[in-house]
């Protein structure tokens, strides 16, 4: 059956890889993708007035929208929990009441990091940054708002825009260039699950057709530093010369806190029949995509 689709945060890394795989699927129908200026989710008037302008009923809200800048949560509290807290719930709520199903993404950083297995949805949460607490408090808005909604954890996202990748990329390119010369340094004692946007938009599609609700942890399979991460990409960039040197999380001073371990368990998603790759392999997925920064020219 086709299903009506509305994407928001149509312009954020996994709004396109969502509006990507809606349209290049005979059975769906991309009904609107706004961007941030087209909808403002924090703003109850402009919610009220995009789903009672929309032509026709929507079978499936799926928010990609988030303020996502981890450090400047800390000092934009209140816009982080109007965003990522009180936002969620208003489009939970209008999704609800037009009688489609909310799709809603939600963060590792929920955790407080000194786990020493992968974390389980009924794990404790304990968020250390103001970005994972308006989070979790989204989360919990969303499931009492709606009970059929599907609120899915994810955790070190790539994709189209700028990222971590991206990053790395744009450094590997300024020495290059002779712009910058040394090596380069990366943070080696954070764990967690790098996730392909591309794969996390396929599998929320999937739980979603499982008829699936509740909270699920969605992210590529297996373990990684950010060190890890960076030396894959620097030699999928054709510089396996380049040296990185492993720093720690104390060494790089940053306004929000890190948790050192958040590796997601994602054997729910697992026993509902949706399992994502392994990192390494999405990762090389991603750099030798069209929307990599490698195909831009970085790197
Ligand atoms: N990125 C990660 O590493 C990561 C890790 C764990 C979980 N997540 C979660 O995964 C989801 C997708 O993240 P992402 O990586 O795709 O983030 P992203 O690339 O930063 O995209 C977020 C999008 O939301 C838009 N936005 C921000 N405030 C908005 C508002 N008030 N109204 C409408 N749109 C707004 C942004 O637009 P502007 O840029 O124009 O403001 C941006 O296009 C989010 O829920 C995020 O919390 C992300």
């Amino acid at each position: 059956m086709a299903k009506n689709w509305i994407i928001t945060g149509g312009n954020g890394q996994l709004g396109r890889a969502f509006v990507e795989a809606v349209a290049a699927s005979p059975d769906d129908v991309l009904l609107g993708a706004p961007d941030h200026a087209a909808l403002d989710i924090a703003d109850p008037e402009a919610v009220k007035r995009f789903f009672g302008e929309l032509s026709e009923t929507p079978s499936v809200v799926a928010n990609a929208a988030a303020y996502t800048n981890v450090d400047g949560c800390e000092s934009e509290r209140e816009l982080a929990y109007r965003v990522n807290a009180e936002a969620p719930e208003l489009l939970a709520r209008a999704s609800r009441d037009a009688g489609a199903k909310f799709l809603h993404v939600s963060t590792d950083y929920v955790f407080p990091g000194d786990g020493t297995r992968p974390y389980r949805e009924s794990d404790a949460t304990g968020p250390l940054t103001v970005y994972g607490a308006s989070k979790l408090e989204g989360e919990c808005r969303v499931a009492e708002a709606d009970a059929g909604a599907i609120v899915a954890r994810t955790s070190w996202v790539f994709g189209h825009g700028k990222n971590f990748i991206s990053a790395i990329l744009g450094q590997v390119a300024l020495r290059r260039s002779g712009e910058v010369s040394g090596p380069l340094a990366v943070v080696a004692d954070q764990k967690g699950r790098p996730t392909y946007a591309v794969d996390l938009a396929s599998a929320l599609r999937d739980l979603e057709a499982a008829g699936a609700s509740g909270l699920f942890h969605l992210s590529n399979d297996g373990e990684a530093t950010w060190w890890d991460l960076a030396r894959l990409c620097v030699d999928e960039a054709g510089a396996p010369e380049l040296v990185v040197e492993r720093t720690d999380t104390d060494a790089s001073a940053r306004p929000a806190p890190r948790p050192l371990y958040s590796v997601l368990d994602c054997s729910k998603a697992r026993a509902h029949g949706v399992a994502l790759r392994d990192w390494r392999d999405a990762t090389r997925a991603y750099l030798h995509s069209p929307a990599s920064p490698l195909a831009q020219g970085a790197g």
